[in-house]
C-alpha cells in the first residue's frame, strides 16, 4: 500500500502522557486562592492552551481580569508552574499513556518523521523523563512562537521543522484548540477523546494502518 503520510507530529500533555490532569489541578488550585472555582468541564477549553492565556481565560471566568497587572498575571501564572513542576517531578515512562511506546515504534520502523508540536514549555523535561525524547527529530520550541493553539503556527513549524509539507503530515492531539491548531495548519487530525478527521476514544488505538 502507498502511504501519503511521511510525518507524524505529536502533542504532549494528554496525548503521550497523562499531565493534563495535573495542569488542572495546579490551575484549580491557584484559582481557588484567588477566589475563582474551575471545574472540569471548564479546563475542556483550557487543554491546549498557553500558560498565559490559560490564566486569562481563568481571570475572565471568575471576572476578574481587570483586577490584574500584567505583572501579577505573569507571577500567579509562575506560581501555578512551580506547583506543576512539582507534580510532574516523578514522570518516568511507566507514565507513558497505552500503547504509546509501541506506536512510536511502529512509526520509527516505518521511517516516518516524528515532531513534537506542545504549546507546553515543559515539554523537553517531560520528553527526557518519558524516555522518548530520542523518537523526535524535531521540537517546536514555543519560546519562538507568538501565536499559540488554536492558531496554526505551532504546527506549522513543526512540519517546516520536519521538512515535510502539511498534505504529508498528521497530527495527534487531545485538545478542541490543537484540533483547530491543525486544521488551520492544512494538516489532519487523529483526535483523542475529541473529534478529528480519525477519532479514537484512547492512544490504545493508535496504529500505523489509521495513517492516510
Ligand atoms: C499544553 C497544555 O500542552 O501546554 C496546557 O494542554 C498548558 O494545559 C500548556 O497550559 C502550556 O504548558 P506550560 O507547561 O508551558 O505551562
Ligand atoms: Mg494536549
Amino acid at each position: 500500500m502507498m502511504r501519503t503520510t511521511k510525518a507524524v507530529v505529536f502533542d504532549l500533555d494528554g496525548v503521550l502522557t497523562d499531565t493534563a490532569k495535573y495542569h488542572y489541578l495546579a490551575w484549580k488550585n491557584m484559582a481557588s486562592q484567588i477566589g475563582i472555582e474551575i471545574d472540569e468541564e471548564f479546563n475542556e477549553q483550557l487543554k491546549g492552551v498557553s500558560r498565559i492565556d490559560s490564566l486569562i481565560r481563568i481571570l475572565e471566568h471568575g471576572n476578574k481580569l481587570g483586577a490584574y497587572s500584567s505583572d501579577e498575571i505573569n507571577r500567579l501564572a509562575n506560581e501555578k508552574n512551580e506547583e506543576y513542576k512539582v507534580l510532574i517531578e516523578d514522570i518516568t515512562s511507566a507514565d507513558l499513556l497505552p500503547g504509546i511506546e509501541a506506536f512510536l515504534e511502529e512509526l520509527k520502523e516505518a521511517g516516518i518523521q516524528l515532531a513534537i508540536g506542545s504549546a507546553s514549555k515543559n515539554a523537553p523535561v517531560i520528553l527526557e523523563k518519558l524516555g522518548i525524547r530520542d523518537y523526535f527529530a524535531y521540537i517546536v520550541d514555543v519560546n519562538h512562537i507568538v501565536n499559540g493553539k488554536p492558531a496554526p503556527d505551532i504546527f506549522l513549524d513543526a512540519i517546516q521543522g520536519l521538512g515535510v509539507p502539511a498534505l504529508e503530515a498528521i497530527g495527534v492531539e487531545d485538545a478542541e484548540a490543537g484540533i483547530e491548531a491543525l486544521e488551520k495548519a492544512g494538516i489532519r487530525s487523529i483526535g483523542i477523546g475529541v473529534t478529528g478527521d480519525v477519532t479514537l476514544a484512547s492512544t490504545a488505538e493508535l496504529r500505523i494502518s489509521l495513517l492516510p
